[in-house]
C-alpha cells in the first residue's frame, strides 16, 4: 500500500450511514486515549489526518480514512468511565452493527497500552473477537514510555495473554516515536496479498 495516500473519507455516528464496503478494512479498536488515532497518524505519516485528543471519550463514531486501495477505520473507544448509559448502548449497537454487517474487513489491529496489563474491558473486546473469529493482532501503544528492559518482558508477557483469544502477531509500537510501525505497515500489506 502507498501510506501517503491516505484522506479522511467521513466520520458515521449510525450503522444505517455507513459505507458501502467496497474495499479492505483495516480496523483499529481500543481502549479510549489508547493511541488508535495517533497510530493511524503515524503509518500515514501524517500529523493530523485522524483527530488526536488529550481528553478520552470525545469520539463517539465509526471514522473512515480511504488509505490507498484500502480503507481504515478508527472505532470508538470504550472503557472510558465517564460515559452515560445512553452514549454506551449507542457504542455497542454501533460496534455490534459494524461487525455483523457484512463487510471487506481484513484484519483488526487491537490497541493495548503496552505499560498496563489488559483492562476488563480489553479481555471483553478480546473474547468479542474470539468468539466473532474475527482475525486480529495487537498493537502495544506508547512503547516510548518503557525501558529497553521492559519492551521485552511486555511483549512476551502480552503474546502469553492474547494468544489464548487467537491473536495473530504482537507488535510492539509508538506513534509518537516511531517504533513497530514499519513492521505494522508490512504485516498489513502482507495481509492483502496472502497469496504472495
Ligand atoms: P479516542 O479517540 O478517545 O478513543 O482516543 P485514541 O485511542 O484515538 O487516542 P489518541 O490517538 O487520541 O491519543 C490519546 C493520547 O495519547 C494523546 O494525548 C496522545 O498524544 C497520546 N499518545 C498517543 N500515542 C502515543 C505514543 O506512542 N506515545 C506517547 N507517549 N503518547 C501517545
Ligand atoms: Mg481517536
Amino acid at each position: 500500500m502507498n501510506y501517503n495516500r491516505s484522506e479522511f473519507q467521513a466520520s458515521y455516528g449510525l450503522s444505517s450511514q455507513l459505507p458501502e464496503s467496497d474495499r479492505p478494512e483495516f480496523v483499529f479498536s481500543g481502549r479510549s486515549n489508547v493511541g488508535k488515532s495517533s497510530l493511524i497518524n503515524r503509518l500515514c505519516n501524517r500529523k493530523n489526518l485522524a483527530r488526536v485528543s488529550a481528553t478520552p471519550g470525545k469520539t463517539a463514531t465509526i471514522n473512515f480514512y480511504r488509505v490507498d486501495t484500502a480503507y481504515f477505520v478508527d472505532l470508538p473507544g470504550y472503557g472510558y468511565a465517564k460515559v452515560s448509559n445512553a452514549d454506551r448502548e449507542r457504542w455497542d449497537e454501533l460496534i455490534n452493527s459494524y461487525f455483523e454487517a457484512d463487510r471487506a474487513l481484513n484484519v483488526l489491529v487491537q490497541l493495548l497500552d503496552s505499560r498496563h496489563a489488559p483492562s476488563a474491558d480489553d479481555v471483553q473486546m478480546m473474547e468479542y473477537l474470539h468468539f466473532h473469529r474475527i482475525p486480529f493482532v495487537v498493537a502495544l501503544t506508547k512503547a516510548d514510555k518503557l525501558k529497553k528492559s521492559e519492551m521485552t518482558a511486555q511483549l512476551e508477557e502480552f503474546r502469553i495473554t492474547c494468544a489464548p483469544y487467537g491473536c495473530k502477531q504482537v507488535f510492539l509500537t509508538s506513534a509518537e516515536k516511531g517504533i513497530g510501525v514499519e513492521e505494522l505497515r508490512q504485516y498489513l500489506d502482507a495481509c492483502l496479498a496472502p497469496e504472495a
